[in-house]
């Protein structure tokens, strides 16, 4: 399939880019290292998506720190891990107390510094607070379209379908208020009807845009879409299209989405001023089937610190800038507040960042200064600390623990009934030789040689040093749920939470 805004790429290169570049971050929802075309997946409509790929910088080795929606979202907008601002464990929720600090400093508060417009569509899921107090407007956005946190917190009947052609699929949590649509600190719908949001977000997302321009500064558009996420919906014009059933149709929405986006970059003249980014915040919710999503040779998925649950498919791109190509260089979502500060001149917050400058490797002038990345858990604590080390090629697992979120998977490893269990010592993997941690180093009829001997002492070490280091924050989550906090569209009403109901549209 022919994707129309790239064939305008020819005549766009030669224009003088300005500097600092706008930025559209495109970050989808428990979406896996197999489920687009340009990681393998063999049944995938996603055109526009392999054609960022194509005709920019793919990395084979980015990763998110923790394989969970709450403190994935924390690490890509801070630069730091999630225990040390308390983005932990577990996810927040519609009834929840706590957020993302007001103190932590967003990639969107950074990019507003330097002359930024700010928006964000679709999902934040780093807390409401009392009156909204963390949401998108106290934290950096000028702008804000979308849902607070996950479409399944929240009763889902009905709003998924579009009867009789497409039955509704899954009921998500009862007892709550219905998901709330938001336009910065208002409720625009409650529910909004969820086929329809993916046109309102593009829409959203073209003003941003135009008024940036209009205005004479650079955009910053976080684009965080619903997609792939249960329960698996698309709008009507992908019902049944993907040839990979429920979950490939709001796949190909989403990429449908990128590709609107990318018409409304180009159709302002901005392709070669503007650098895209594409990742996802966490592997795929196997539990859910052929449903949720696809981790491809990795294993496990969600919840888990095994490849499937935290190496994500990563694309940069910005033609003129970005050589097109395919990257090994280790990556992590924590990086790109540091890269994208260096890249648009912005200052770096006066904080510890865990994340560090990708900027060389994106515009091929040298290599990632990144040698090592650490996974928690999605249940951390002080006493385990990280369950996981990568350095170089070698991964240790030093924990494992299965999570319902990668249940019915072929390997027992990955399920919920798989307890927590210290390995001493560590699983060994060489994720060169063998991706999919199949053929642990340390065990079997491995060749123990003195450099697997080197490596697994180099990773215990790393993994003392960074825990004895380390300080979790006080946890945001567990400052526990106020029914109270829910938004809700008609207050004090009866009977709570159902009354909270002004529907923008149901079919
Ligand atoms: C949010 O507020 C900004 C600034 O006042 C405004 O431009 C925008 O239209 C509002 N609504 C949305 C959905 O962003
Ligand atoms: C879903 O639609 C049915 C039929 O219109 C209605 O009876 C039911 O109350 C709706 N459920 C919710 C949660 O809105
Ligand atoms: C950065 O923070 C440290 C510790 O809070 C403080 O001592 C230092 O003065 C700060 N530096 C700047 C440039 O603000």
């Amino acid at each position: 399939m022919e994707t129309l805004w790239a064939l305008c790429l020819a005549w766009a290169t030669g224009l003088a880019a300005t500097n600092p570049p706008n930025i559209v971050l495109i970050f989808a929802d428990d979406l896996g290292y197999g489920d687009l075309g340009s990681y393998g997946h063999p049944s995938s409509t996603t055109p526009n998506l392999d054609q960022l790929a194509a005709g920019g910088l793919r990395f084979t080795d980015f990763y998110v720190p923790v394989s969970l929606c709450t403190p994935s979202r924390a690490a890509l907008l801070t630069g730091r891990l999630p225990v040390r601002m308390g983005m932990y464990p577990g996810v927040l929720g519609p009834k929840s107390k706590g957020g993302l600090p007001l103190e932590e400093v967003t990639l969107a508060e950074v990019l507003a510094a330097r002359g930024y417009l700010t928006g964000i569509a679709g999902k934040w899921h780093l807390g409401v607070g009392p009156r909204g107090a963390f949401l998108p407007p106290h934290q950096g956005f000028h702008r804000f379209l979308g849902i607070p946190y996950s479409h399944n917190q929240g009763p889902c009947q009905n709003l998924t379908c579009f009867p009789p052609a497409t039955p509704c699929y899954g009921t998500c949590d009862q007892d709550l208020v219905p998901i709330p649509l938001l336009a910065n600190l208002s409720i625009e719908a409650q529910p909004p009807w969820l086929p329809g949001l993916e046109a309102r977000y593009v829409a959203f997302a073209r003003d941003l845009m135009a008024d940036a321009q209009r205005q004479g500064r650079p955009f910053f558009l976080y684009y965080a879409s619903h997609h792939t996420h249960y329960p698996q919906f698309s709008g009507q014009s992908f019902v049944g299209c993907s040839g990979r059933g429920p979950f490939g149709d709001s796949l190909m929405e989403l990429d449908a989405a990128v590709g609107s986006l990318m018409m409304a970059v180009r159709d302002l003249g901005l392709l070669e001023e503007t650098l895209v980014i594409f990742t996802a915040d966490n592997g795929p919710e196997t539990m859910r089937m052929s449903r949720g999503g696809c981790s491809g040779l990795l294993r496990c998925g969600k919840g888990t610190t095994f490849e499937g649950g935290i190496r994500e498919p990563a694309v940069a791109f910005w033609p003129g800038h970005i050589t097109p190509g395919v990257t090994h260089e280790l990556a992590s979502s924590l990086d790109l507040l540091p890269t994208l500060a260096a890249l648009s001149g912005a200052l770096l917050p006066n904080v510890t960042l865990d994340g560090v400058d990708l900027s060389p490797v994106l515009l091929g002038s040298g290599k990632s200064p990144r040698e090592s990345l650490f996974f928690y858990p999605t249940f951390p604590d002080e006493i385990h600390g990280v369950f996981a080390v990568r350095s170089g090629k070698y991964k240790a697992h030093f924990f494992t623990q299965g999570s319902t979120l990668s249940d019915t998977t072929p390997d027992p490893a990955c399920h919920a009934d798989n307890p927590l269990t210290a390995h001493e010592p560590p699983l060994l993997y060489d994720l060169s030789e063998d991706p999919g941690e199949n053929y642990n180093l340390l065990e079997g009829k491995a060749e123990v040689t003195p450099e697997v001997l080197g490596a697994m002492k180099h990773l215990q070490l790393l993994k003392a040093q960074f825990d004895a280091a380390m300080t979790f924050g006080p946890s945001q989550v567990a400052q526990g749920d106020d029914p109270a906090l829910q938004i809700c569209c008609k207050p004090s009403c009866t009977p709570y939470p159902a009354c909270c109901h002004c529907p923008d549209f149901q079919p």
